[in-house]
């Protein structure tokens, strides 16, 4: 693939072509010159009946949506900015895990291009390279049965000016051994998402033991901002079947989190 073609607006024909036609299950895939958030234009593609897999992506969001009421925002060709529609067919109890499924995907492939780093994640999906921020993923239901995946995944960020709460981000380019080629990118993570995630429907916990070796909230100090009440302070332990985070307290009480912002100290 040219340079040229990295950093058009846009997988090149040929790559669609081989994602749509060929064994991954990607049913369909479209990519934005803008729309204000490819999770909403996913939902609306759930609301007309589409199948899964569908794959929405953009250069340019006007209203990109991050975790727990946030905005996402990517100057253009910076990241890879898509959505998956999914259809999962599992029992509703599972589907708390998907957002695992999603950060696992992205530390597989962001640790093919980073080897002398760090790769992991900040429960639930958030891909850090190097203690900083590279990704992050947002998941939202759609009509009944189907579920909206959003990744943001930054590519390439090299000599752009971050402001204020992006300060401490990072992209694969900085942090890699190895040329980024969005569409490769693209194309290997939705690869190794679709295997997973054909997994996934039959056994949905199967992934977990892989999650848990990726997951760099295990074993440390953390803050939790929980959707209602206090913070919480304790030593993250585990993550149960159900995906949600183990934490200790000092007390010693063991509180299950299946939502929540975690800072990690020390
Ligand atoms: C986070 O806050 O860490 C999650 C960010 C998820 C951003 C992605 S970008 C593609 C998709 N569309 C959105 O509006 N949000 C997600």
């Amino acid at each position: 693939m040219s340079a040229e073609e990295s950093s058009q607006a846009g997988p090149p024909p040929q790559l669609v072509r081989t994602l749509v036609e060929g064994p991954a299950p990607v049913a369909s895939l479209e990519w934005h010159a803008e729309v204000d958030s490819t999770n909403v234009r996913a939902a609306e593609l759930a609301r007309a009946g589409a199948p899964e897999i569908a794959v929405v992506g953009a250069e340019h969001q006007s209203a990109g949506r991050g975790r727990m009421g946030r905005v996402w925002s990517a100057p253009p060709r910076s990241s890879l900015t898509f959505s998956l529609l999914l259809r999962p067919p599992v029992a509703a109890e599972a589907l708390p895990l998907l957002p695992l499924l999603a950060g696992l995907a992205l530390a597989e492939v962001a640790g093919r291009y980073c080897t002398q780093v760090e790769v992991g994640l900040k429960w639930p999906n958030d891909l850090l390279i190097d203690g900083r921020k590279a990704a992050g993923v947002l998941v939202e239901s759609a009509e009944a049965g189907a579920v909206v995946v959003g990744i943001g995944l930054n590519t390439d960020w090299r000599g752009i000016e971050r402001w204020d709460e992006l300060a401490d981000a990072i992209s694969l380019a900085e942090a890699s051994q190895f040329p980024i080629d969005r569409w490769r990118v693209l194309a290997a993570l939705l690869g190794v998402f679709a295997q997973r995630y054909e997994v996934f429907k039959d056994l949905p916990a199967a992934f977990l033991d892989g999650y848990r070796a990726r997951c760099l909230t295990i074993g440390r100090a953390v803050r939790v901002e929980r959707v209602a009440g206090e913070p919480l302070l304790g030593e993250a332990v585990g993550v149960d079947a159900s995906g949600a985070l183990e934490v200790r307290d000092a007390a010693g009480t063991l509180h299950r989190l299946s939502a929540g912002d975690v800072h990690h100290l020390r």
